[in-house]
């Protein structure tokens, strides 16, 4: 498959981990499960660039937990377009926490893989009050914010890449993002400059512990 011109000014030095990223997708990602065969096609595009952009939403030297990173997105990407991160990767299903460490190893990534829900109370004693969460097609708004925000500093954010649903999940679940101790959610487009369908992320800051009624 050939790589986009744009990977090289996305990836810089972590271009060559990146097609070996795609190349291990391509291989194996149909017959493990990991993606759809119709997505092979447009693994750069859909997949891989799409989850590197958000990089621009995330400070230098950040500590980052990736929320069901499964085939490992956005995680993997982020950690090669971003070596100056600590990358964490949370995972329940056992053949995808397999995967994500054979990853980690091939592409010789300082990259954690833990597995496990991002809701567990050890997970949350384990990897809390970190940076950045992401998370991308994992859960809906709602709870995805009970599940993440716990795992956040105050003054955190968590970065959930959405598709065309992100305004009107903001619509419907800011309350809720409230009560879980967010900020009132924002939708931002990344990779506007470099992406012909930018990513849209839903950026949530943890302002304070979750409420007493918040699920
Ligand atoms: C649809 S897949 C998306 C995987 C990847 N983020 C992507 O964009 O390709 C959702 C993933 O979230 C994981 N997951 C579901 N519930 C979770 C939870 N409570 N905590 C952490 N991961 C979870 C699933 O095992 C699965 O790998």
């Amino acid at each position: 498959m050939d790589v986009p011109e744009v990977a090289a000014q996305v990836f810089g030095d972590g271009l060559d981990g990146a097609e070996r990223y795609a190349e291990l997708l391509t291989r194996h990602g149909v017959e493990r499960g990991l993606i759809g065969p119709r997505e092979i096609d447009r693994l750069w595009e859909r997949h891989i660039l799409n989850s590197a952009v958000i990089a621009e939403r995330v400070p230098r030297d950040a500590t980052v937990v990736d929320v069901g990173s499964g085939a490992g997105l956005p995680g993997i990407p982020l950690a090669l377009a971003r070596p100056d991160l600590e990358i964490t990767l949370v995972e329940p299903m056992a053949r995808r926490v397999e995967w994500l460490e054979e990853v980690v190893e091939d592409l010789s990534l300082g990259v954690s893989v833990v597995r496990g829900r991002a809701e567990e109370r050890t997970i949350r004693k384990k990897l809390g009050a970190v940076d950045v969460v992401t998370a991308r097609a994992v859960a809906p708004l709602a709870r995805l914010a009970g599940w993440c925000l716990p795992l956040l500093r105050e003054g955190g954010i968590m970065l959930a890449l959405k598709g065309a649903s992100a305004r009107d999940e903001v619509a419907r679940d800011a309350a809720a993002v409230a009560r879980a101790g967010g900020s009132t959610p924002t939708v931002s487009e990344c990779g506007t400059a470099l992406l012909e369908t930018p990513t849209t992320v839903v950026i949530v800051e943890r302002v304070r512990a979750q409420s007493k009624r918040a699920g």
